[in-house]
């Protein structure tokens, strides 16, 4: 039996999720073949399976996991239904405390790391249906969330550019007032770094004509979501954007930022950038093997150049982007030098 050390949950999910894991799953054959890959139902696979999008048995190995690789969740079939497939992302989000969500985009001169607080905001606040048909959901934070969040932006400003962007609409939000204020007190024990705070809808537009202004932006839950599409439209895709998504000292969950991609699923054609990419920063800060997190990015970029998929206008499948990664892995010999070619 391998030790809970080695072993990592892999969620495949819905849509093109099964497709892109498949790639994940063996990169991380040949990087970390000692690490045991434990596969669970999350999403409509677990509704169709079990009647519910987070089975206990998957909540119970993701805890006791390592880190969580994941694949979207998302079907059309179940887009009305009561029991969704995206309760269960949610759903285990909040089990693993995963509250600092880093989501970077990188390319050429545009160097962004959005860290999107996870586990609060809109999408847990008090939601209903009052007598007289008015549906409601709320935004609620609490100060220590904003706390805990605007810490992780202030320590990795510091290691990187030395600027933090604290996204917000203080403008019309208490939450987004208080918000600020928590950044403001956090901000005099990290001198080196220099803070600004901007309203989402100037970011959006400061994203989308000049992200290279950008180091660390730390935001909402929602903000967060959509700020992150936006990141990713103006740095390859959606098809290219990874992220980590991390708690005080239990399992990191790692996924693309894209979804289930119900329009291209089946057909094998989808980008497994994102989730390969992900599969790096779950060997960076999962399972703290850096030389291999590097070595995956780098034949990432390799295969990138010599084996594009469809969205960047190549004619490479899912598995050719895949098999291109491997190749380059063993041209780099990174598997071999590191596991004795065993
Ligand atoms: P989406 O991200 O699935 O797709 C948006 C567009 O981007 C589509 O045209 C799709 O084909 C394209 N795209 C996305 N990923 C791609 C890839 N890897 N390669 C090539 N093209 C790619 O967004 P959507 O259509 O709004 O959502 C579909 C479902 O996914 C919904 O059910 C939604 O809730 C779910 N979703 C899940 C997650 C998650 O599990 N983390 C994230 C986002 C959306
Ligand atoms: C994401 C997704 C999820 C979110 C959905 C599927 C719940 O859009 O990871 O960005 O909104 O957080
Ligand atoms: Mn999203």
């Amino acid at each position: 039996m391998p030790t809970v050390s080695e072993r990592v949950v892999l969620l495949p999910g819905d849509g093109i999720g099964p497709e892109v894991a498949e790639q994940a799953r063996l990169a991380l054959e040949v990087l970390a073949p000692e690490v045991a890959l434990d596969e669970r139902l999350i999403g409509a696979a677990a509704i169709r399976a079990t009647g519910s999008p987070l089975p206990q048995e998957t909540i119970d190995a993701c805890l006791s996991a390592v880190a969580v690789l994941k694949g979207p969740v998302g079907d059309p079939e179940f887009e009305a239904a009561e029991v969704r497939p995206e309760q269960g992302l949610l759903a285990l989000r909040a089990a693993l405390d995963t509250y600092a969500n880093l989501r970077p985009a990188v390319l050429g001169e545009v160097d962004v790391l959005i860290v999107r607080e996870l586990v609060g905001g809109l999408y847990f606040g008090a939601r209903g249906v009052r007598d007289d048909g008015t549906v409601f959901d709320t935004c609620e934070y609490h100060p220590r969330q904003v706390e805990r969040l605007a810490r992780w932006g202030f320590r990795l400003a510091e290691s990187r550019r030395g600027l933090l962007t604290s996204v917000d609409k203080a403008n019309v939000l208490e939450t987004s007032r208080m918000w600020r204020r928590v950044v403001d007190e956090i901000a005099p024990e990290f001198p080196e770094v220099q803070v600004e705070h901007m309203l989402v809808d100037n970011a959006a537009m400061q994203l989308a004509t000049t992200p290279q202004q950008f180091d660390v932006i730390v935001t909402e839950n929602m903000f967060g979501d959509i700020l992150s599409d936006l990141a990713a439209a103006v740095t390859g895709g959606l098809g290219m954007a990874p992220s980590a998504s991390l708690s005080d000292g239990g399992p990191g969950l790692f996924e693309p930022v894209h979804g289930s991609a119900p329009d291209i699923a089946g057909r094998g054609v989808a980008n497994p950038v994102a989730m390969l990419r992900s599969t790096a920063l779950l060997l960076e800060h999962g399972l703290a093997r850096t030389e291999e997190a590097e070595a995956l990015n780098r034949a990432i970029e390799a295969a990138i150049v010599s084996s594009p998929t469809i969205d960047l206008g190549g004619t490479a499948s899912t598995s050719d982007f895949g098999a291109a990664v491997r190749e380059q892995l063993a041209v780099d010999g990174v598997a071999s030098s590191s596991y004795g070619g065993s």
